[in-house]
């Protein structure tokens, strides 16, 4: 889809049975650039007006006001479209350059609240990647929300419930030490835990006693409360690390504990609205009338204990409830699907219309080098270690480039964990995809660094100049010069498409073949001649440094001025 303004309003003129949306959502970009820069196919209007898509482009071509294109004409049943370059990039850099920051964002009447449920790790375990692309994916969203002129709301949903804190506590007792914990919280949690279910397979004796433990706490028992809220803060704490070096903040970390006490209510109006059932001693609620081949949702066990879909009920109504929110999203991963559809039968069940702005965003499974992030095995790879590794490589490269550049510490952080969070978002998010990270850090090819070093050398350029940037309306229609004005003339369209798409690739995309394009223009042109192109020039460099500064912060990615 390209957007054109100018183009539909032409259009619109002389199509009078199509609104200006429709003609908008008709608009391609045509096969090859010199069929023109915007073409309208005339396929859909051979019923309406009873002629052949030919004549109707050649009639059309005919009937259309030409004033403000350089020309339009009918190729076969396309209507193509010139656009006036000099006009057009002078108006698009001016745009660029007034709006800064703004350019691209989709204002009009605010939209309203977005809840965006992302990350959601689970206390005691190290952070799987499975987490870490829920964080990513998640924040690129909301800021992509945003942009759209949405609210988003970034909760942490915390897994910080359930029986294996009941077995924590138990092993803890048992076999566990404070100084040991202390030192090293999330390993030595999760070693705890696999050493309960390994003598839990000899003893099943020990399965009584954490169930016991959970129940103490789920009753509010002062000494496992204590345990718990201790595991709860340590975990945090290294968690905290990985999202300070993301550059990612919530809005809420009410995770699963947070709806202990907002469960019986909902377990309540199941009961009420007649949907509990009883099934082997536990309650179910039956979904084979939306859906026949539904499971059953698991509302408690059959010694009482509550469910992960029991708190994601009372999530779901305490945030509608809380935001009022427009739409729902959950960025958690493909696996868990049927436990999105279950949720929002259940809810549509209850009554509540607002199901449907529930949407599962989900993604496909990362590996790498192969080798995948687990938390019971042995052969993981720990995000830290990635963001570590992916450091050293961005420096190695840094101090090739650029050895004089002085915050090179910070620029490789920037570079490396820019490196992980590009390549997570540029494929469409329900691929799944390897991870090797030499390539990923690499400055060169579809890669984040190769976004952030073209932008580091328009920024070079313009300190080279050593001039006030100034549009103006000199000429610069070129051919190069026209690939980049066009490209950023769409970024709109692509802000808009990204999140209608939830697709942080969308915007990924857009910034490496705006990358390439402009690498392209500076490969072949001497943009520091002192003629009197230099000041659109240097309009142009400054229009796609700030596009791609604001396409990575989308991303979250950060954008150093020299690198
Ligand atoms: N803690 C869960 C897990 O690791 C993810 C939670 C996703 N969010 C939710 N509301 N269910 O699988």
């Amino acid at each position: 889809m390209v957007e054109n303004p100018a183009v539909v309003a032409a259009l619109a003129a002389v199509i009078p049975d199509l609104s200006p949306a429709e003609i908008q959502d008709k608009l391609e970009e045509p096969k090859s650039s010199n069929l023109g820069d915007v073409a309208f196919p005339a396929f859909s209007l051979a019923k309406i007006m009873h002629q052949s898509p030919v004549q109707i482009a050649a009639k059309l071509a005919d009937d259309i006001d030409q004033t403000g294109f350089e020309k339009v004409v009918a190729t076969g049943p396309y209507l193509n479209f010139f656009l006036d370059k000099v006009a057009t990039s002078a108006s698009v850099l001016t745009t660029i350059l007034g709006q800064q920051e703004h350019y691209g964002d989709q204002t009009g009447p605010k939209r309203g609240n977005v809840t965006i449920d992302m990350s959601s790790p689970n206390i005691a375990k190290p952070m799987s990647m499975g987490h870490l692309r829920s964080t990513v994916i998640g924040n690129s969203l909301a800021n992509i929300a945003a942009k759209n002129d949405y609210q988003p709301i970034k909760i942490n949903h915390l897994g910080d419930w359930g029986t294996q804190f009941g077995k924590l506590i138990y092993a803890y007792k048992t076999w566990g030490s404070e100084d040991e914990v202390k030192a090293n919280p999330i390993d030595t949690l999760l070693k705890y835990y696999v050493e309960f279910h390994e003598r839990a397979e000899k003893d099943d004796s020990l399965n009584d006693e954490g169930r016991k433990w959970f129940k103490k706490l789920e009753d509010g028992d002062e000494e496992a409360l204590r345990l718990w809220r201790w595991f709860r803060e340590a975990s945090l704490q290294e968690f905290t690390e990985i999202y300070d070096r993301l550059g990612i903040t919530f809005d809420s970390y009410n995770g699963e504990a947070f709806y202990n006490d907002k469960m019986d209510g909902v377990v309540d109006q199941l009961a009420d609205k007649g949907l509990l059932v009883k099934s082997q001693g536990a309650e179910i609620v039956d979904l084979s009338s939306v859906n026949e081949n539904l499971t059953p949702a698991m509302i408690k066990r059959s010694d009482g204990a509550t469910l992960y879909m029991t708190r994601d009920l009372a999530a779901a109504i305490y945030r509608k409830e809380t935001y009022n929110f427009v739409k729902s999203l959950y960025v958690v991963g493909g696996e868990q699907r049927e436990h999105f559809v279950q949720l929002k039968a259940v809810l549509s069940l209850m009554g509540y219309d607002w199901a449907d702005d529930i949407e599962h965003i989900a993604f496909g499974l990362i590996t790498f080098n192969g080798k995948k992030m687990s938390t019971r095995k042995g052969d993981v790879v720990l995000l830290k270690d990635v963001l570590d590794d992916a450091h050293q490589l961005a420096l190695a490269q840094i101090q090739e480039k650029n050895p004089t550049l002085t915050n090179q510490d910070l620029v490789a952080e920037q570079v490396g964990a820019g490196a992980v969070v590009f390549h997570d978002l540029m494929n469409d998010r329900t691929n799944n995809f390897d991870f090797n990270l030499e390539e990923v850090v690499r400055f060169e090819g579809d890669t984040g660094p190769y976004v952030q070093y073209t932008n580091a050398r328009a920024q070079s350029i313009l300190r080279k100049a050593e001039r006030a940037v100034q549009p103006d309306d000199t000429q610069l229609d070129d051919p190069a010069t026209w690939e980049i004005v066009s490209a950023l003339s769409q970024f709109p369209a692509t802000v808009s498409r990204a999140w209608e798409r939830r697709e942080p690739s969308v915007i990924a995309k857009y910034a490496l073949s705006l990358a390439r394009s402009f690498n392209k223009y500076y490969a072949n042109s001497k943009i520091l001649v002192d003629d009197d192109q230099l000041n659109a020039r240097l309009a142009l460099v400054a229009a796609v440094s700030q596009v791609l500064t604001e396409a990575l912060r989308l991303l979250g990615v950060e954008a150093p001025k020299e690198m």
